[in-house]
């Protein structure tokens, strides 16, 4: 496959492409984002994904500078111009270049990219690597259904979790709430319900956490859209984090205790393999 990027309309190579020193998303993380799975060379939820991207600009007071339409229409051509038949799309929106001064500026025309990459995605359970995860403080802002590109608590808590053997960690709020991972949300089984944070200005929301929400009520699993805190999450007898990169992925630790003998847990793998008919069809 070719890759290849959009920056504001124009295609080049991706190792070739270059944004102004001076645009915001660069000087200030002004902006927002968006990672769109690619399956069979067809974008996987783009509806929900640009209504997110939506949501996002407008929480920053941001225009997306093409209508809805035209985006549809360049990421099929990016797509089919890159020869992708899996991986992801990643589109960043920034408010564009200017003189750099905290308040923000009138008259700039926000400043659109994407960029598409390969990804293999696990075809077999077995393929799947479960995660080591570790808990942490969450040490975000309080707008976390921005999908916003400040992400450096997210980037350090994923450092820290690297330095102790793992590859993910989950984040709690005062008072040991859990919230999410650091680019993932958390589910887990407490007492046979499957527990998950509940749509909040604390948490992304996931649009492969909505897709899981939509499978376990098709399999009749209950539910709660209830949040949980690290005592609960000590004994679930299930964890598992959903993302559009990793879909649904289980946790074999957290803080280095085994959660559960067998992982995937029963609920976590019918899971997975709802998703992949999902995907498949
Ligand atoms: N991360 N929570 C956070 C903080 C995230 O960054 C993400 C996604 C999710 C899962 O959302 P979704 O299912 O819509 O991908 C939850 C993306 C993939 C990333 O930053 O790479």
């Amino acid at each position: 496959m070719k890759r290849l990027a959009w920056i504001n309309g124009a295609v080049c190579d991706l190792a070739e492409a270059v944004v102004p020193l001076e645009d915001r998303g660069y000087l200030f993380g002004d902006g927002v984002y968006e990672v769109i799975k690619i399956y069979n060379g067809k974008p996987f939820y783009l509806r929900p994904h640009l209504d997110r991207l939506q949501k996002s600009a407008s929480g920053i007071a941001m225009e997306i500078p093409y209508p809805m339409e035209k985006i549809k229409q360049e990421i099929a051509s990016l797509i089919e111009n890159s020869a992708c038949k899996g991986g992801y799309l990643y589109m960043q929106v920034t408010r564009g270049s200017a003189k750099r001064d905290h308040l923000l500026p009138g008259g700039t025309r926000p400043s659109m990219v994407m960029y598409v990459r390969e990804y293999n995605s696990p075809a077999t359970i077995e393929e799947i690597k479960p995660l080591n995860c570790i808990t942490l403080p969450d040490e975000r802002w309080l707008n976390c259904y921005i999908k916003s590109i400040n992400l450096l608590p997210n980037v350090m808590a994923r450092h820290k979790a690297a330095d102790a053997g793992a590859q993910e960690a989950i984040f709690y709020r005062s008072g040991g709430t859990v919230t999410e991972g650091t680019r993932t949300n958390t589910f887990a089984v407490i007492d046979g319900v499957v527990r998950t944070h509940p749509e909040s200005k604390l948490i992304l929301s996931g649009i492969t956490r909505m897709i899981a929400l939509d499978l376990l009520d098709k399999l009749n699993i209950p539910v709660s859209e209830e949040a949980f805190n690290l005592e609960d999450l000590g004994k679930a007898s299930e964890v598992w984090t959903t993302s559009t990169g990793m879909e649904i992925v289980p946790v074999v630790t957290i803080d280095k205790r085994a959660v559960s003998e067998s992982v995937p847990g029963p609920i976590c793998r019918s899971l997975i393999e709802e998703f992949w008919k999902i995907v498949e069809n």
